[in-house]
């Protein structure tokens, strides 16, 4: 059975409860953007290239049973609509990156005088269901490009042992998934020993849901709590570190879910490869540096509760930043849908227009 977290048929939108997981699967229907906005906001659904999607799609699934007579108002609820679901969530680029291109796009056919409301609205909503379609075949190109990156470091057919940090699988995207997707790779190939995932406190990524989707594709794998990580290294050689990213500045400092910078401190101290794997689309080329990127504070309740459990003593005050910075300097490589960079790849590629795949 494979694993769906977004399913979009007729022009109705369901997404997998990501709150009930992993102890119950129950979809809930997305009808608008106000049930996209709050999907989002709350983590029903999650993953930076996963919360691009839904949002867009809500997006969809509002406008689709409309009538548009006049283009302008078309365009005024579109870029509105949009701007709104990007203020869902703060950190990850992917949303505000879809929102600047169906905003452009609607922009472009609105100035076109040969296209009517309705063939607007049509090839609008056509964008957006390619996005879905994109971002699957995008991660079986990171889940390849990612493996041979990770393989090019081995000696003959020797196997790999890799460590990952909140979910990054088909929970988190439309599909296969970006780190969990190299993973998904090296365990086709028959190169993968085994997995560790780290638990991803306070709001149990990996516990959760990243668990769940090794155990249901039946790949060798193990669960550590967050604070084990040095210790892990010590113990089992880990071959390398895959993880997501929520945005990748110019200079490749990357945020990502709150727990990986140190665990790229503590793979710097190892000697053990360090790789980011995101679509092209989580590279924020607007910002140079990752000082730039907004980290998301979330609730006290996700560190003082598990589920509706109290577990912090009460009084205390909590901090609880969703996303930390890593530098670029504690990077191997970036893995995206267009080959593996450096960190300073990125920037060179921004000044060329051209992709710098390195091996
Ligand atoms: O707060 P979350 O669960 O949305 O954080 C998710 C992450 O940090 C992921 O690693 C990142 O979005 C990449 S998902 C392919």
């Amino acid at each position: 059975m494979t694993l769906k977290s977004i399913i979009y048929e007729n022009g109705k939108l369901e997404i997998l409860d990501q709150l009930l997981l992993p102890s119950q699967s129950q979809y809930i229907e997305v009808k608008g953007v106000e049930d996209g906005w709050r999907a989002i906001h709350k983590m029903h659904v999650r993953g930076a290239p996963a919360i691009a999607i839904v949002g867009c799609l809500s997006l969809a699934v509002e406008i689709q049973p409309e009538v548009f007579t006049d283009k302008k108002i078309l365009r005024q609820e579109v870029e509105g609509k949009l701007n709104y679901l990007v203020s869902a969530r703060p950190t990850a680029v992917n949303m505000k990156l879809a929102a600047d291109e169906l905003i452009s796009l609607v922009n472009a056919l609105d100035k076109d005088e040969l296209v009517s409301a309705e063939q607007m609205k049509k090839k609008f909503l056509g964008a957006i269901e390619t996005m879905l379609e994109k971002d699957i075949a995008d991660n079986r190109a990171i889940g390849d490009a990612g493996a041979n990156a990770v393989l090019s470091h081995c000696s003959g057919d020797s196997m790999v042992r890799i460590l990952t940090h909140c979910n990054t699988g088909t929970l988190a995207t439309a599909g296969y998934g970006t780190a969990l997707g190299v993973i998904r790779s090296l365990h086709s190939l028959g190169r993968l020993e085994h997995v560790y995932c780290t638990e991803t406190r306070p709001y149990n990524q990996g516990a959760r849901l990243t668990a769940y989707e090794l155990v249901h594709d039946k790949i060798p794998a193990t669960l550590v709590c967050d604070s084990m990580v040095s210790a892990l290294m010590r113990a089992r050689s880990i071959t390398a570190v895959v993880v997501g990213a929520d945005r990748v500045a110019t200079n490749g400092d990357t945020a990502n879910k709150i727990g990986t910078y140190q665990i790229a401190v503590v793979a710097k101290h190892h000697g053990v490869l360090f790789y980011v794997a995101a679509p092209f689309t989580s590279i924020d080329f607007s910002i140079p540096s990752g000082e730039h990127i907004v980290i998301e504070e979330r609730p006290e309740r996700e560190m003082s509760h598990v589920a509706d459990h109290r577990i912090a003593a009460p009084g205390i005050n909590c901090w609880n930043p969703a996303f930390d910075v890593t530098p670029a300097n504690l990077i191997t490589g970036i893995i995206t849908e267009k080959g593996v960079f450096s960190p300073s790849e990125l920037a060179k590629h921004l000044k060329t227009g051209s992709d710098y795949p390195h091996s």
